[in-house]
């Protein structure tokens, strides 16, 4: 994984061994900034005013619970994540909360325990990174999607040429060092910083979107495209 390419079971390990410190660890290594792009993630799947969502790679549910927020109460909103420790501080968030209409459950991206069809929307944020299959990812998240429905994935992407520079400093070297000190874990974040440069850019994952069944795909590009929010439909 010090590559940067992603295996199942060690990235399910790594995030197990960061869960409790790993909120705190994105909120100050994007300087906040990861608020925002989450929030681009919700409005736009709001807009589409789904029924049903799944938000897959929840980890302990960031996205889920602002979903949660901001849909209609008649809106059901479903967690999966394949990683035990990080749901349960999902649902324990849930439970202190008092957040009702959420659910966590355990679920793998490339097999998910959902019929073909059966979801409004998918979200996923900074999850397709870290799948061992992204292909098969891709596919499995346009089969749970209903005709017209529509996947929204937040993911690192490859910024502009005068930005990456700066990035490289950010995510090669001065986050491994800040992440090392919140969590305890220097290799995870040395992963992410490979992760991020072995990933396509927006259009590199605009085409395996298409390649997946996807249709009117389309990338926005957030912070100089270090990250984008792609919206997909089925
Ligand atoms: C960087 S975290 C993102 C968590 C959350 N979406 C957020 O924005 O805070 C990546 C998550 O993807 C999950 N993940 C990676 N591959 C997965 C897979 N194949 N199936 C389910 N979850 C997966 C990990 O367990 C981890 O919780």
């Amino acid at each position: 994984m010090s590559d940067g390419i992603p295996r199942a079971e060690e990235v399910r390990a790594m995030f197990g061994r960061i869960s409790r410190r790993y909120d705190l660890a994105n909120r100050v290594l994007s300087l906040g900034l990861c608020v925002g792009w989450r929030n681009a993630l919700v409005r736009a799947c709001a807009a589409r005013r789904p029924g049903k969502v799944a938000d897959l790679a929840t980890g302990s549910g960031d996205v889920a619970f602002a979903l949660r927020a901001a849909l209609p109460a008649t809106a059901e909103v479903a967690a999966y994540d394949f990683c035990e420790p990080l749901l349960e501080i999902g649902r324990a968030r849930a439970a202190r909360e008092g957040t009702q209409g959420l659910t966590f459950a355990q679920g793998d991206c490339l097999a998910l325990p959902l019929p073909d069809a059966s979801v409004d929307a998918v979200t996923i944020a900074y999850g397709v990174r870290n799948f061992e299959d992204r292909p098969r990812g891709l596919r499995e998240l346009r089969r749970v999607v209903r005709p017209g429905g529509a996947a929204l994935i937040l993911e690192f992407s490859q910024p502009d040429a005068w930005f990456a520079p700066i990035h490289w400093l950010q995510v090669r070297v001065i986050a491994p060092v800040v992440a090392a000190l919140l969590t305890g874990d220097l290799a995870a974040y040395r992963y992410l910083g490979a992760s991020i440069a072995g990933f396509p850019d927006a259009d590199g994952l605009a085409r395996e979107l298409e390649a997946a069944g996807f249709a009117k795909v389309r990338a926005t590009r957030l912070l100089f495209g270090t990250v984008v929010l792609h919206e997909a439909e089925a």
